[in-house]
């Protein structure tokens, strides 16, 4: 049989590449940047070709795990030994718009092949535009980060009490290389896709978004995804948002219409948005659920396939080029990147602005609306203390300056010991727990003291700001909220809390 010997020769295939890729990665973790050691990309049964198999192998392992390039490898080699029946071929129908850009993915990693002088780290980049990035800034980044491609195919999954439908609808981008851009990972309801379009005009990069769809909140939503993809004018959205859907298994919608069939029919577009309505009349908010924030953000982060990640909310807007001054930044590796050891994470700053003006592009912009109170800091009339910021004050008062860096290194301790900052992390930083609800307030505290204890540093960034969609916020009483935050509160403290302590232990300073 012809599939029988394709997959025996995948499967032999496999075996060869992951010798390579674990004796590649020993050389890095070795240290050993030789000059005249280099990659040299694999020939297989003489053919050229390896690229595309191990691409190939890689989405029939499902490997999730970014971390560890060396224990992954090790795993993934005795996967593919001990797999005797690749249950995915099969599926290769349903890959089209992912394996249609294998050539261009072969393309993107032999050019990766790092050339002499970039194997040492000595050689200074010569970055000459801050706000693209060059082949040897590409080559730089892939050295620097030895991350894994990650799979980008269809699955239903069990998340605790939850169906998860990842990868609903995809993303035209095709392949992305792990270490060439950064995913905002994001969640909402269907009423808040509003959010998209000038999200993503300022991201232009892959957005993935898990979308909480509980019974009759399937069929708007399904209609909300189809008139972002086909009524608003241009492609960005086709081109850069991946669809996530997930509902609890008690609130199952009654139809799931397929991917495949309703993407090959244009929406009517005359009709108004179907995310504009009433938010108090949509079935979650009828059946009284609670939203679960954190099912949410933990499903929009797994499904991300780069190396970086910005879990957001949906209503903040990421200041223009922020991911190539980034990675130019990360491929620099400078001070203080390249003198400490500990984990880290990248916060940035968030602010709110009136709901008449005008978004601003740069920091030089944002400081002229702070000074004239049309832009403020993020919740500074709702909860002023949860998002203030080591240095702050010197943040909105240091000039901008023609390159990212970081303009302070904090800790989550003493004043900041209950910050709950957005930052640009990757997919090793610990999970948000997933048993917190948006309503009962705090969701993020847990993983703030994991980091804490963990000692991450938070390296906060210069240039980078996040502005909430305009409109500014201000208190209101919600006493039906307020006794699910006292609830979860208490959760936290003596369910929680304790765990997290036999879990990760405890460090001085550290607290929820
Ligand atoms: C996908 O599968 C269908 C039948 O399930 C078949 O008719 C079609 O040709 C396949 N498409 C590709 C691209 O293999
Ligand atoms: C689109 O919807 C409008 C009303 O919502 C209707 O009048 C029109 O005929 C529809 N167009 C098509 C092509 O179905
Ligand atoms: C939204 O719907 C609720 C309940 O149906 C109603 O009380 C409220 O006035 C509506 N709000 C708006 C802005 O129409
Ligand atoms: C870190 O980068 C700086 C440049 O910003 C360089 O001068 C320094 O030597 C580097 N330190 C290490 C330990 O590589
Ligand atoms: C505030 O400053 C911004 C930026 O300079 C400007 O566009 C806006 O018109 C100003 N608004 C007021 C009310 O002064």
């Amino acid at each position: 049989m012809m599939l029988g010997n394709r997959r025996n020769f995948i499967f032999r295939v496999s075996i060869v590449i992951n010798i390579a890729v674990l004796l590649y990665a020993a050389m890095h973790l070795s240290g050993s940047t030789a000059p005249g050691v280099e990659w040299v990309p694999l020939t297989v049964d003489g053919s050229e070709r390896s690229a595309e198999y191990r691409y190939i192998i890689r989405e029939e392992l499902r490997n999730d795990s970014d971390s560890r390039p060396l224990e992954s490898s090790i795993r993934n080699f005795e996967e593919s030994t001990s797999q005797k029946t690749p249950s995915t071929v099969a599926t290769t129908n349903k890959t089209s718009s992912s394996t249609a850009s294998i050539a261009e993915l072969e393309k993107k990693i032999l050019n990766l092949v790092p050339s002499e002088a970039e194997t040492t780290n000595e050689t200074m980049l010569d970055i000459v535009d801050e706000n693209a990035l060059s082949e040897a800034t590409l080559a730089r980044l892939r050295m620097l980060l030895v991350c894994n491609e990650r799979d980008f195919l269809p699955m239903t999954v069990q998340r605790g009490e939850f169906w998860v439908l990842k990868n609903y609808v995809r993303a035209d981008h095709g392949s992305i290389l792990c270490h060439e851009t950064i995913t905002y990972t994001t969640h909402a309801g269907f009423e808040f896709l509003d959010n998209v379009q000038p999200l993503v005009e300022r991201w232009m990069a892959p957005v993935s978004l898990a979308i909480h769809a509980p019974g009759a909140d399937m069929a708007p939503t399904v209609n909300s995804i189809r008139y972002l993809r086909d009524c608003l004018g241009n492609d960005l959205i086709r081109q850069f948002v991946t669809f996530h859907i997930f509902f609890s298994n008690k609130h199952i919608p009654s139809k799931l219409p397929d991917p495949e069939s309703f993407l090959s029919t244009p929406y009517n577009c005359t009709a108004k948005p179907p995310y504009n309505v009433n938010a108090s009349t949509t079935y979650m908010k009828e059946k009284s659920l609670l939203y679960p924030v954190n099912v949410a953000r933990n499903i929009a982060r797994d499904a991300a396939l780069t190396h970086f990640v910005l879990p957001s909310d949906i209503e903040l807007y990421p200041s223009p080029n922020l991911i190539p001054r980034f990675l130019n930044m990360i491929a620099r590796n400078g001070k203080p990147l390249n003198t400490t050891t500990n984990p880290r994470v990248f916060p940035i700053s968030i602010f709110e602005v009136d709901a008449k003006v005008q978004v601003p592009s740069t920091k030089t912009e944002l400081q002229a609306m702070l000074a004239n109170k049309t832009a403020i800091p993020f919740h500074k009339h709702v909860c002023p203390n949860c998002h203030n910021i080591p240095q702050g004050q010197q943040w909105m008062s240091a000039a901008e300056t023609n390159q990212m860096d970081v303009f302070h290194v904090g800790k989550r301790r003493g004043k900041f010991v209950h910050w709950e900052p957005i930052f640009i992390g990757t997919h090793q930083d610990p999970h948000y727990d997933e048993r917190l609800s948006w309503e009962g307030k705090k969701d993020k505290m847990t993983q703030g003291y994991v980091l804490c204890v963990q000692d991450y540093n938070f390296m906060i960034l210069n240039n980078a700001f996040l502005i909430h969609k305009p409109g500014i916020k201000h208190y209101v009483k919600n006493a039906k909220r307020d006794a699910i935050a006292g609830r979860q509160s208490s959760f936290v403290k003596n369910t929680i809390m304790p765990e997290l302590k036999k879990l990760f232990g405890t460090r001085n300073g550290c607290a929820l």
